[in-house]
């Protein structure tokens, strides 16, 4: 089973990429998960897209294609979703050939912030823009990592147990997920 997992923050020592790679080492036996960058895509322009996806946005795209199921990881932006991500989100669903990949698409998402929300509003904007697209989004669990700078140690390891834990949790049911949506 193969996840493609997004991060919505692109600074090298996103907290939200270390938690995406916690996500990768407890996820359950059988479960690959690798990221796809989302830097160097340009602000969408439908007078780009009409000229052709650009390479980035055109390898993104087959890439989600050729996944099982999607995590995103990220942070909250002014109590909404970081701009790059709803960038990469309204790239992606444009249909050419009358398709897009988040349709029937299992997905999930979870997110680290600084503040006491813990990317819950974030996250929300997220499900409601998977569903117009037709995605299969985990209802839950949820993972709302609050004050996150306070859960990491300064070589971006992990510390607290109970948020591991629940990545943990989450990974499992995503993995029970998947295997319910595609069958
Ligand atoms: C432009 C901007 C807006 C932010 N807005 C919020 C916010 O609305 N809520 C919040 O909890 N944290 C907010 N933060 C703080 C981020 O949660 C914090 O910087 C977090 O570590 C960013 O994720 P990253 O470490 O993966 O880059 C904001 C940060 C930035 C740069």
């Amino acid at each position: 089973m193969r996840v493609l997992a997004i991060c919505g923050s692109l600074r090298a020592a996103s907290l939200n990429r270390k938690l995406l790679r916690v996500a990768a080492e407890v996820a359950p036996e059988g479960m690959a998960v690798e990221e796809a960058p989302i830097g160097g895509i340009p602000i969408f322009d439908e007078d780009i897209e009409a000229k052709g996806l650009p390479d980035s946005v055109a390898g993104l795209r087959e890439r989600c294609f050729a996944a099982d199921a999607l995590l995103f990881v990220t942070p909250e932006y002014n109590y909404g979703v970081p701009g790059g991500l709803k960038n990469a989100v309204d790239w992606l669903s444009r249909r050419v050939e009358g398709k897009q990949p988040f349709a029937g698409k299992p997905c999930a998402m979870m997110g680290a912030s600084g503040g006491m929300g813990g990317t819950i509003r974030a996250q929300l904007q997220l499900r409601q823009s998977l569903q117009l697209l037709g995605a299969l989004t985990m209802p839950g669990p949820e993972v709302f990592v609050t004050q996150a700078n306070g859960r990491f140690d300064a070589d971006g390891n992990l510390t607290d147990a109970p948020t591991r834990a629940a990545v943990e949790k989450l990974m499992a049911a995503f993995g029970q997920w998947i295997a319910r949506m595609k069958g």
